[in-house]
């Protein structure tokens, strides 16, 4: 994970900057078995009953969609919780005064962007991310987009 201010790259953040904007920030193994059991320690502890993958890569059918709507500025009700596993990318966050502090990812990262923290996401210069998400909710939840 590498973060910095968008408009000041030079100005560079740690998971203690991100923790004080409701950002948490976790290093875990990136081969599978030794992930898999922070990973369920983590689910367990804060409540996320479902997970799924999302992969990206330059040939995903509706790849300039996704990728619209993702790097959209919006918020959600509920938590977002990703874990990268492969690939890499940028989160967009917004901090307290609204400048954008921008988080790279990378295998092996996971942050939890907190309910109602404005937010976007884009692909790298390598051009593929998988994470996994979990949720806290059966019923998942849905972008709600900035207003222009
Ligand atoms: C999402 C990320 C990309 O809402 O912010 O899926
Ligand atoms: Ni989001």
């Amino acid at each position: 994970m590498r973060a910095y201010l968008l408009e000041t790259p030079t100005t560079t953040l740690n998971a203690a900057d991100l923790a004080a904007e409701g950002i948490l920030y976790w290093q875990l193994p990136t081969d599978a078995h030794d992930y898999a059991e922070p990973l369920e320690q983590i689910r367990r502890e804060r409540g996320y009953v479902q997970m799924d993958q999302i992969h990206l890569q330059t040939d995903t059918p509706n790849l300039s969609e996704l990728s619209d709507k993702f790097f959209t500025e919006h918020l959600h009700t509920d938590e977002e919780i990703r874990f990268v596993i492969a690939g890499s990318g940028f989160f967009d966050l917004r901090d307290k005064t609204d400048a954008w502090m921008r988080v790279h990812v990378e295998a092996g990262d996971m942050i939890i962007v907190p309910a109602d923290k404005y937010h976007r996401f884009a692909l790298d210069s390598a051009r593929t991310i998988t994470c996994k998400r979990l949720f806290q909710d059966d019923r998942g939840w849905t972008p709600v987009n900035r207003a222009q």
